[in-house]
């Protein structure tokens, strides 16, 4: 286990915020966590980070962040048709996702290059094209920080929604993940419906492997690279609105771009109301807008977690009072 003080978080937010914690604690097993958690004196709160790729620090962060380096990948069942692999949750996503399709499993391979850890996939219900990690989530395993008891989540129990579940709402700051069971599949079965996966394949017969480049084609195309330009990923979520409000949005602007979502509600893209709110590509100080996806706020070099944020709010501010829509950010604003 490594505890330090004062500990800069540079390397732990890809939004590149040159920031500290208090104390920052790396463990490397159930075991070591357990012994850290007994007789806890703090500092306090504690806050439990992944690969940092969702994350937006505005200040240094006076209490202890923990992050786990609990590593592994061990298969639980099998049968002809499927295969339960229990993951740590320290693994990094995209290492999974490629050893899954190395492996000739089926489902994770949409989701590849999502930047992370498997313990925050678990906890963000990360998602893309088509995919979510819930659709492959049999188990989580956590650990409870007041009692350091050890509790196994059935995927029901994670109540799992859009980039939601029970351990951002409900058990927000309680739980700790330590390992997720997820179930992949041996016979072939793609989701090439959404966006332009069929495109990119070019008429080619879709393979693990094709479908993976693919995906990570399409990413690199239109997401800025961290370790070039900070950014988290989309920072707001898709706004899921009324049908009745669909209605009379669509009747303005016809051309506006739509998911169904459920309960008949309907998912609007907010990078299309960002865009059409004429925020693509503006900088303010050294917050921007991505040039290439507006959902994506980046660092152009040097902005604090503050610059960011006020940008964040202004464009905010602009889709509300353009279409009267509410966008929330998906990054985590600490
Ligand atoms: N659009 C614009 N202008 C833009 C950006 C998007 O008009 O600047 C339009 C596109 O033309 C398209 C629609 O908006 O019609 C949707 O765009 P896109 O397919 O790029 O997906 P998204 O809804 O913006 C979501 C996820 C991404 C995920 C992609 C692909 C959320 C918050 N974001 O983005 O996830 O990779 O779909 O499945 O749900 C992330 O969570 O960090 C993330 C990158």
């Amino acid at each position: 286990m490594k505890i330090y003080k004062d500990y800069s978080l540079l390397p732990y937010n890809t939004f590149g915020m040159d920031v500290k914690a208090a104390r920052f604690v790396e463990y490397d097993s159930v075991e070591e966590l357990v012994k850290f958690l007994d007789g806890q004196e703090g500092p306090f709160p504690f806050l439990h980070i992944g690969g940092g790729s969702n994350l937006l620090f505005t200040a240094d962060y006076a209490g202890t962040v923990l992050h786990s380096a609990i590593k592994g990948r061990e298969i639980v069942g099998e049968t002809e048709d499927w295969v339960d692999i229990r993951v740590g949750a320290g693994e990094v996503w995209d290492d999974f996702v490629a050893y899954a399709v190395a492996c000739g499993w089926y489902g994770a391979e949409n989701l590849s290059l999502i930047p992370g850890e498997v313990g925050a996939s678990a906890v963000q219900n990360i998602g893309a094209y088509g995919v979510e990690v819930k659709d492959l989530i049999r188990f989580v395993d956590a650990i409870c920080l007041e009692t350091g008891r050890e509790r196994r989540f059935t995927n029901g129990e994670c109540r799992y929604s859009y980039r939601d579940s029970v351990f951002k709402k409900e058990l927000k700051g309680k739980y700790v993940i330590t390992h997720v069971t997820f179930r992949l599949g041996k016979r072939p079965g793609f989701r090439l419906d959404y966006g332009n996966i069929q495109a990119e394949l070019d008429g080619c017969e879709p393979t693990l492997d094709g479908v993976r480049q693919a995906v990570i084609r399409i990413r690199r195309a239109k997401l800025p690279d961290p370790k070039l330009l900070g950014n988290g990923g989309s920072f707001f979520m898709n706004p899921v609105v009324e049908p009745e409000q669909f209605e009379a949005l669509a009747k303005r602007y016809p051309d506006m771009p739509c998911y169904p979502a459920a309960g008949g509600r309907v998912k609007i893209p907010a990078g299309w109301l960002i865009d059409r709110c004429g925020w693509k590509g503006r900088s303010v100080g050294r917050a921007a807008v991505y040039e290439r996806q507006a959902l994506v706020l980046v660092n152009l070099g040097g902005a604090t977690g503050r610059e960011i944020l006020h940008l964040a709010q202004a464009v905010a501010h602009s889709v509300r009072e353009k279409f009267g829509v509410t966008i929330t950010p998906e990054v985590n604003i600490i």
